[in-house]
């Protein structure tokens, strides 16, 4: 089957097309067309991503990356006849209406069987903008509507490179809004074994490179000077690595980086990239801990990694150290960096183990329950 997916849950208004074969024992996605619209620097120069700017930015870019996704996967299609009220639709659903006569009237009908959008986590006012132009597209083209969870999103997103998962499993995701561990006993089968108390880890990352005078986004900023950092006296907590628990801290870690740095006002390149190696090594030295702790906790044969930070090389190296160290038994999952920061070919694929289990659900019960649910 074809899915047709869009994912605006923050600052990148992306839409896939895959083509989804397998069923739910050996899931297979040929992605069509993967396009991805990085409002970064939009943001930028704010620090972070600010909500309206980004749902202004969506409402300006689906369409064009719409018809960029439709153009690249060469879909068949339909004539749609007349447009009685796409234009009314799109108003009444604040899309920009730039060329939308030619464009999409030009179109047709694509041969796609679903139309899946992410509904939750995410800014609302991003998010409402895809919910509304999935379900005005729905309207259009008579096609179903899935909303899909973001986190069961990054959580598929290894299958896209031909990986299967084996129950149990054990997921980390880390993310700038989330840092979890999941248990999944099958398919939408999750037990929340730990989250974040305070900050998310990419969050902390982008706020220690606000620190350093460093762009936004802040990790890969980070990692970079990281890799010439050299091993300093600079001393950082690793907060709740002995904590009897699978929870995490990261605001603490935080605020030890901000110290260092008010004390040390005259900072050279070379102390930016010691710190910037500091501040790496206790972040990956928790995330190792608690992944150690969930997967002996869980016999996981599998551990599943999702999320932006996951682009980290020093963590992705310490994940592959755990695993072929001390869980032999255990199959790593990591998405192709393609696949590691937002995107919409996860949300197919999430989309597609929903219909294949038979749980799919409108965008509106899905954006209803905000975390994972069975
Ligand atoms: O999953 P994602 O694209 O968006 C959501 O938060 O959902 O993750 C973005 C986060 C940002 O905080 C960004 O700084 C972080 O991932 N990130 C990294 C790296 N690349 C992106 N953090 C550490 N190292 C990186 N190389
Ligand atoms: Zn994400």
């Amino acid at each position: 089957m074809k899915i047709l997916a869009i994912e605006t849950s923050c600052d990148e208004t992306a839409i896939s097309i895959l083509e989804a074969t397998g069923g739910l024992d050996a899931p297979a996605f040929s992605i069509l067309s993967q396009v991805i619209s990085s409002q970064i620097d939009m943001h930028r120069e704010w620090g972070g991503v600010v909500p309206n700017i980004a749902k202004r930015e969506h409402q300006k870019l689906l369409v064009p990356v719409l018809l960029e996704a439709l153009t690249k996967a060469e879909i068949k299609q339909t004539p749609l006849g007349t447009m009685p009220y796409i234009k009314e639709i799109l108003h009444r659903e604040e899309i920009l209406l730039q060329n939308i006569e030619n464009s999409i009237a030009s179109l047709g009908i694509p041969e796609i069987d679903y139309i899946a959008v992410t509904a939750g986590p995410g800014l609302e006012p991003a998010l409402w903008v895809g919910i509304n132009f999935a379900r005005a597209l729905g309207e259009l083209w008579q096609k179903p509507v899935i909303g899909i969870n973001h986190m069961e999103g990054h959580i598929m997103s290894p299958l896209l490179r031909g990986n299967t998962i084996s129950f149990p499993a054990v997921a980390l995701l880390i993310s700038g809004g989330h840092t979890e561990l999941i248990q999944l006993n099958d398919w939408h089968s999750y037990t929340l074994l730990g989250m974040t108390r305070d900050d998310a880890i990419g969050e902390a990352f982008d706020k220690v490179a606000r620190m350093l005078d460093l762009p936004y986004p802040g990790g890969p900023e980070i990692s970079k000077l990281a890799l010439r950092g050299n091993k300093s006296d600079i001393s950082l907590p690793r907060p709740m690595i002995n904590s009897d628990n699978l929870d995490f801290s990261f605001s603490g870690l935080k605020t030890a980086v901000k110290y260092y740095v008010n004390d040390h006002s005259l900072l050279s390149e070379q102390d930016k990239c010691d710190i910037s190696l500091a501040f790496e090594e206790a972040a990956t030295e928790v995330i190792i801990s608690k992944t150690k702790r969930a997967l002996e906790q869980s016999n996981a044969k599998t551990l599943i990694v999702g999320g932006g930070v996951i682009a980290n090389t020093r963590i992705r190296t310490a994940l592959e150290h755990l695993i072929a160290g001390e869980f032999s038994d255990v199959t790593l999952l990591i998405p192709s960096l393609s696949h590691c920061g937002d995107n919409a070919s996860m949300i197919a694929a999430a989309a597609y183990i929903r219909i294949e289990k038979g749980s799919a659900g409108s965008p509106l019960e899905a954006h209803g329950s905000m975390m994972l649910t069975n």
